[in-house]
């Protein structure tokens, strides 16, 4: 596995070599959702790029970079054992310029959900995705459905401004107890770990209605919030797949969010139907 840190270094490189790059990009503190990303890409790509960088761009102020989990040397063992080609560990100094030309997410859709609570994020997400892409040039790119939205805005972004890579989603990797997958997870105690199971559980919940022939969404909703009280909730959203509201479930076009304070953990889920 080569590492290499240069952006300019990284596109000489992948320049040079011939198959399809499939890439997976990331912040590190990898767990078995990162992994399976990485797999699917080595299942259908003949060059797998990971990259490695917690993004500054998309931490509010007040919101604590520094501590974001680092595990450099964890992490690239991972990659070498997941047969990942090439792993990019930029510094942010390269990557970010003074007085930069920026993108930045939609006024709406950016705005809602998790760009509700955290005002501004998606547009760092959107500027670091754009630069990584153009860096790496990949045939196909690697996002998990678990970041439904960050996903969704992703997918827009590459169609309005005519990106040529295939954006893949992957489902959401669970744990055997049924919550979703998080670097955020080391932050719970044993005891918050029980309360968070209640968001998988309102999900599952919500699909079980939703085959049973509930398909109205305020019901449903109402059926979530029974199951997730006392949790301090961030919003339940139940969208369609272009995260526009529905009145009704419309199976195969349905997104169902939540997003739930667990002691001072923001946890995010959801099931797509
Ligand atoms: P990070 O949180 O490291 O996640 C990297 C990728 O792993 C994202 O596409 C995310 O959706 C996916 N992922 C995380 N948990 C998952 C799970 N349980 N199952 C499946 N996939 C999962 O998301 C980011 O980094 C950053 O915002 C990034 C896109 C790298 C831009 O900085």
């Amino acid at each position: 596995m080569k590492i290499i840190s240069s952006a300019l270094e990284l596109k000489q490189y992948l320049r040079e070599q011939n198959g399809t790059i499939g890439y997976v990009p990331t912040m590190g503190a990898l767990h078995e959702g990162h992994i399976t990303l990485i797999k699917e890409a080595r299942k259908s790509d003949e060059i797998v790029v990971v990259s490695i960088f917690v993004n500054p761009t998309q931490f509010l102020e007040g919101e604590d970079l520094d501590k974001y989990p680092r595990r450099d040397e964890a992490d690239k063992k991972i990659c070498e054992l997941a047969g990942v080609d090439v792993l990019f560990m930029p510094h942010a100094k390269e990557l970010y310029f003074d007085d930069e030309v920026k993108v930045c997410a939609p006024n709406v859709r950016g705005y809602v959900l998790e760009g509700a609570t955290r005002p501004g994020h998606f547009s760092g997400v959107l500027r670091v995705v754009m630069k990584l892409l153009n860096i790496v040039n990949p045939t196909n790119a690697y996002f998990g459905k678990k970041d439904a939205q960050q996903l969704h805005l992703i997918e827009l972004m590459v169609k309005h401004y005519f990106l040529n890579v295939n954006i893949v989603p992957v489902d959401t990797v669970r744990d055997s107890d049924g919550l979703a997958l998080s670097s955020r997870n080391v932050y719970l105690s044993k005891e918050q770990r029980e309360e968070a199971l209640k968001i998988p559980k309102s999900l599952y919940k919500a699909s079980s209605l939703v085959s049973q022939g509930v398909l109205d969404v305020e019901e449903i909703k109402e059926e979530m919030l029974q199951i997730l009280k006392p949790l301090e909730i961030g919003y339940v959203a139940i969208l369609s797949r272009e995260f526009n509201v529905l009145q009704r479930v419309e199976i195969g076009n349905t997104v169902i969010l939540v997003e739930a304070l667990v002691g001072k953990t923001r946890l995010l889920d959801n099931v797509w139907l």
